[in-house]
């Protein structure tokens, strides 16, 4: 039987997709379920087929798996953010733990996945919200976006963003008018958990007299650092803009990681759950086991956090990123922290690896989620460095890299995956490669 669009089957779930989707097999099609656990048998209906697989809908549930929860965001469906809402948490890391075992293994046996450091609070850990911003039924609304659409799913609360993000967040749905609201692409807050300082960046096309908004703000929430305007007239995906104007206070958060004090620019990156952060981070460093004579090359480095943490225990770390401002973070940061054994380097990172010519002991990189490019990582290994350390937030792309990484005489021994994402998909990995002693004479 060939399944077609609006057929209904029964089907029982056997996986879970990297994705959170359920999947379940029938006359040798895959079938993808959203809202399906493994073990749960339902009523489907198909939605979208292909040669050999399908999307399916749950009409009705006939059996319900032990790790159902109750999601606490009513959203959850429509949204599309947290794909998870629907598992309890220990089962998350089991199904993460189980897929990433999978990935890895078919890269190379010999890697050993360590189970996933989770979190003991596993809700409202994020620091950075970009929620677009949009008129519904003559209502300022902010919200998500429904998944592959540009439709907006208005919410007031997200379950994994921060306390304060929500209150800053709803206080400007409250006071944008809807002609501004219309006008804006998206608002984007900021919050350090440590500091308690919180940046606000409007981004539209046009400034809509928002220096009052900006004035308003302040003076109801102290807390909150800089209002900026960032201009951008783009019709794509990309969320920023180039230029900007600070409204009220600065264009930087005052942040902090350990026992490290960082300037925060908010074009800059930083990690969006602050807690675990630190732990991937330590993590990182410990597999390094950085030698005091080492010298260190950190490429992707962002506001320099890791380079200034390793920087403590080598003897040089060099950083390479491609954002200015994040540049310009990394050395006030050094400056701040005391540290002058710690070099930034605005530059694209295989550029770098390609130019330089001095070896590395440690190299240290923490790319975007496209990962490295192939000459990329031929430059890095022509530094001959002892050990790379590779931070992911994508274990697909590193997957990638790791088969090209060993063909060039690097392998993977060990990876330990940091649950930066509960209750999303997104996972975070770092990996320690090492150098292979060649056994020919
Ligand atoms: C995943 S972030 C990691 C940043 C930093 N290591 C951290 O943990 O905060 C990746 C960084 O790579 C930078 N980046 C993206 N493409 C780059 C390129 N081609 N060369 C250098 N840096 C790049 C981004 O701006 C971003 O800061």
């Amino acid at each position: 039987m060939k399944l077609k669009k609006n057929d209904q089957i029964e089907l029982v779930c056997t996986d879970l997709s990297d994705q959170g989707f359920g999947i379940g097999h029938l006359d040798g099609m895959t079938i993808f379920v959203s809202d399906l656990l493994p073990g749960e048998k339902a009523k489907v209906r198909i939605i979208k087929t292909n040669k050999s697989w399908a999307i399916g809908k749950t009409v009705e549930r006939l059996t319900e798996s032990p790790d159902r929860v109750q999601p606490v965001c009513e959203k959850a469906d429509a949204c599309g953010g947290c794909s998870l809402m629907h598992l309890a948490y220990p089962a998350q890391l089991e199904r993460k733990e189980k897929q990433l075992k999978d990935l890895f293994g078919r890269v190379d046996e010999q890697i050993q996945v360590l189970p996933p450091i989770g979190m003991d609070q596993p809700l409202h850990y994020r620091n950075k919200a970009q929620f677009p911003i949009g008129v519904i039924d003559g209502k300022s609304v902010g919200g998500f976006y429904r998944p592959r659409t540009n439709t907006i799913v208005p919410i007031r609360t997200c379950a994994i963003q921060s306390d304060k993000i929500n209150e800053i967040y709803q206080w400007m749905l409250d006071h944008l008018s809807t002609v501004q609201a219309q006008s804006l692409r998206h608002l984007l807050v900021r919050h350090s958990f440590k500091t308690g300082e919180v940046l606000v960046v409007l981004i539209g096309p046009e400034n809509l007299g928002f220096e009052s908004l900006a004035k308003a703000l302040k003076k109801d929430h102290p807390e909150v650092a800089g209002v900026i305007w960032n201009k951008n007239e783009r019709n794509d995906n990309v969320i920023l803009g180039e230029e900007y104007e600070v409204l009220e206070g600065k264009d930087s958060l005052h942040e902090k990681c350990l026992d490290l004090d960082i300037d925060l620019h908010f074009k800059s990156f930083f990690q969006v759950n602050p807690a675990q952060m630190e732990k991937l981070y330590t993590c990182a460093l410990d597999l390094a086991s950085l030698q005091p004579e080492d010298r260190v090359i950190e490429l992707y480095s962002g506001t320099g956090t890791i380079g200034l943490l390793a920087s403590r225990k080598a003897r040089e770390v060099i950083g390479v990123e491609i954002v200015p401002e994040a540049v310009e973070n990394a050395k006030a940061n050094a400056r701040a922290n005391h540290i002058e054994n710690a070099q930034f380097v605005c530059m694209d990172a295989s550029e770098f690896a390609a130019r330089n010519s001095s070896a590395a002991d440690v190299v240290m990189v923490d790319p975007p989620r496209k990962g490295m490019s192939e000459q990329g990582i031929r430059d890095i290994v022509r530094l001959s460095p002892r050990k790379i350390v590779y931070i992911s937030c994508n274990p697909r792309t590193l997957a990638r890299d790791l088969g090209l990484f060993k063909a060039d005489g690097y392998r993977c021994n060990v990876i330990q995956p940091v649950d930066m994402f509960p209750y999303t998909s997104g996972m975070e990995c770092v990996a320690l490669l090492e150098k292979e002693i060649s056994t020919k004479s």
